[in-house]
């Protein structure tokens, strides 16, 4: 009977956890969003230029055929209208996946993440450390939303540290309290590091130095952060690797600010 029930809750984790990864697979699909969306921007934009240097050549013969330059100009108000289209229905959706907030702890958060990254973590032979603060104030938060946070923090850690051979893959990540009703996690690796000039562009939308990367992961997650009220920055270190950090404010201690 005991072991039934183990069993039992051991499938139900299980279960969840499944479901939790694919909700996070959803959310991680932005990516391909974005490239969908600069496709359909770029369609119109380019039917524009076409229409344009059509009714160039139109108005160019001797003498001008108005009709047909009247017909591009039709075409190209059009084309803006669509390309118009496409941008309202970004933005609805970017309104729609504001933040839905609920009591979060972050250091179950960062677990998670973990469970969903660990055969990650060992395919690239990582040894994650956790020097997670016990009874860490809770935050108000949208528990998916900060996930991928931390996700992307974490792959990115693991991603920096691919061509490292020379020393330990450690990635570290840290909770603690920090003054004024905020908490803070950190994500610190022992990767290719960050030099002045990525330091500047890494969180600029579509930044990426890998060849199959999209960019997106940080300007995202900065975003996420800063719906949540709090801030999300990098740290160079002087030897190796870099890290991520963010703050948010704890429960009820926004209202405070
Ligand atoms: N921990 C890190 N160490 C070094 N560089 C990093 C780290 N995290 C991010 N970067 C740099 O920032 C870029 C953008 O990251 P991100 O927005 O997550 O997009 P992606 O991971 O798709 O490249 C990365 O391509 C990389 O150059
Ligand atoms: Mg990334």
């Amino acid at each position: 009977m005991l072991d039934l029930t183990e069993r039992k809750r051991a499938e139900e984790a299980l279960r969840k956890a499944q479901a939790e990864l694919a909700h996070i697979a959803r959310v991680m699909t932005m990516g391909e969003l974005a490239s969908s969306i600069a496709h359909e921007v770029s369609q119109p934009l380019a039917a524009l230029v076409t229409n344009s240097n059509a009714g160039l050549r139109w108005l160019a013969r001797d003498p001008p055929d108005l009709e047909e330059a009247r017909e591009c100009l039709r075409r190209i108000i059009r084309d803006g209208k669509r390309a118009g289209e496409v941008i309202t229905r970004i933005r609805s959706l970017v309104k729609k996946s504001a933040p839905a907030k609920a009591r979060l702890d972050l250091n179950e958060a960062v677990q998670e993440v973990l469970l969903i990254t660990n055969a990650e973590v060992r395919r690239h032979r990582v040894f994650v450390r956790t020097e997670l603060a016990a009874a860490l104030p809770p935050v108000q938060g949208d528990r998916v939303q900060l996930q991928q946070v931390i996700l992307d923090l974490v792959m990115n850690g693991i991603e920096a540290m691919r061509e490292v051979t020379d020393r330990p893959r450690e990635l570290l990540i840290r909770s603690r309290p920090e003054e004024s009703s905020h908490v803070l996690v950190a994500v610190q690796d022992r990767g290719i590091g960050l030099d002045e000039q990525s330091l500047e562009r890494v969180f600029e939308a579509f930044y990426t130095t890998k060849p199959e990367g999209m960019g997106m992961g940080l300007s995202i997650s900065r975003s996420i952060i800063e719906a949540h009220g709090g801030r999300l920055w990098p740290v160079a270190h002087r030897d190796y690797g870099a890290t991520f950090q963010f703050t948010l404010p704890t429960e009820g201690g926004s209202q405070q600010v």
